[in-house]
C-alpha cells in the first residue's frame, strides 16, 4: 500500500460518515472533528430540535452536514436512515454508532419494559445499523465501523448499570464477530470504549433534588476520583479516537476496542 502523510492520513474530504445519536454529547463531538476534517457527515439522532439546528449551523455548500431523525432501535427508521444518504450522497464511507442510553436503576426494581428499551437502543441499534450500511459497504467493497461501547463493557463502573452493561457486553461481542464476517470486505470493525466522559447525558443523572440524583452526585465523585488522569473525559477525546479508527492510520486494525478513559480501568 503507497505510504501517505499525516495529513492525507487525517483528510476526510469526500468522505461521507454517519453519527448515531449525533445531536448531543460524545455523538456532536465526533460530528464536529469528522466535518472539521472535511467529511459530509450524516447526524442520525431521535431529537430533531436539537439536531437539526447544530446540523444546519455545521453545513455548508462545501462540507454538507445534514439531519436525519432516527430512532436507531426501530428497523424502519434505519432502513430509511441508509436510503436516504445513499440518495443523497451515493455512498458510506463511516458509520459510528454512538446512540445509547445509560438509565440507572437496580435489577431488583427495573420492569421488563425498561431492560428491553436499553437492549433496543444500544445494542439491536448496532445490529440494524451494521447490516444496513454493511450491505452498502459490501457493494463498494469497503468501508468502516465503529462502535462506541463502554468500559462497562470490560468491568463494571456503578451499581445500577446492569442492563447497560449487558447491552456493552453484547456491543463487544458483536463487534468482534462482525469484524470477522466483514474482513474479506475490506470492511473493518472496532469499538471504542469510553470511560467517564462529561456529556449532556450524563449531567442529566445527577440533576434534580431526589435522593437518586443526590446519590448519583456522590457516586460520579467518587468515579472522579479513581481517574488517573485526575479529569472527565470531554467528547473531543473520543473523537479523536474515532477519527483514528475511521483513518488509515489503522488500517490493520479489525476486531479491537480502544479505552479511552483517563486510566480508570487501572484502579
Ligand atoms: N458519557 C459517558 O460517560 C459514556 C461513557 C461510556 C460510554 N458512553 C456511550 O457513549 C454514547 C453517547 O453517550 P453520551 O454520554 O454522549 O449520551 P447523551 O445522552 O449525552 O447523548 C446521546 C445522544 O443519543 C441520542 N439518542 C438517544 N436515544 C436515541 C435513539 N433511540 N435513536 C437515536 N438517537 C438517540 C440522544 O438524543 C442524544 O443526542 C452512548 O452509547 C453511551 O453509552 C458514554
Amino acid at each position: 500500500m503507497a505510504k501517505k502523510s499525516i495529513s492525507e492520513l487525517f483528510n476526510f474530504k469526500d468522505k461521507i460518515v454517519i453519527v448515531t445519536g449525533g445531536a448531543m454529547g460524545i455523538g456532536y463531538g465526533i460530528v464536529e472533528r469528522f466535518h472539521e476534517a472535511g467529511a459530509g457527515v450524516v447526524m442520525a439522532d431521535i431529537d430533531e430540535k436539537v439536531g437539526q439546528e447544530k446540523a444546519n449551523a455545521l453545513n455548508t455548500n462545501e462540507v454538507p452536514c445534514v439531519f436525519i431523525k432516527t430512532d436507531v432501535s426501530a428497523e424502519q427508521d434505519v432502513v430509511q436512515l441508509v436510503s436516504k444518504t445513499i440518495e443523497q450522497f451515493g455512498k458510506i464511507d463511516v458509520l459510528v454508532n454512538n446512540a445509547g442510553i445509560f438509565p440507572q436503576k437496580p435489577v431488583l426494581e427495573m420492569e421488563l419494559t425498561l431492560w428491553d428499551k436499553i437492549q433496543a437502543v444500544n445494542l439491536r441499534s448496532v445490529f440494524l445499523t451494521s447490516r444496513e450500511v454493511g450491505k452498502q459497504m459490501v457493494k463498494q467493497d469497503g468501508g468502516v465501523m465503529i462502535n462506541i461501547a463502554s468500559i462497562d463493557a470490560l468491568h463494571p463502573s456503578m451499581v445500577g448499570l446492569a442492563a447497560y452493561d449487558a447491552s456493552k457486553h453484547g456491543v463487544w461481542g458483536f463487534t468482534k464477530n462482525f469484524a470477522l464476517e466483514m474482513g474479506k470486505h475490506s470492511v473493518r470493525v472496532n469499538a471504542i470504549a469510553p470511560g467517564g466522559v462529561a456529556t449532556e447525558g450524563v449531567a442529566k443523572l445527577s440533576q434534580g433534588s431526589a435522593p437518586a440524583a443526590m446519590d448519583m452526585e456522590k457516586v460520579m465523585k467518587a468515579f472522579l476520583a479513581r481517574i488517573p488522569l485526575g479529569r472527565m473525559g470531554e467528547p473531543d477525546d473520543i473523537a479523536m479516537a474515532t477519527l483514528f479508527l475511521a483513518s488509515d492510520a489503522s488500517s490493520y486494525m479489525t476486531g479491537k476496542m480502544i479505552v479511552v478513559d483517563g486510566g480508570v480501568l487501572l484502579n
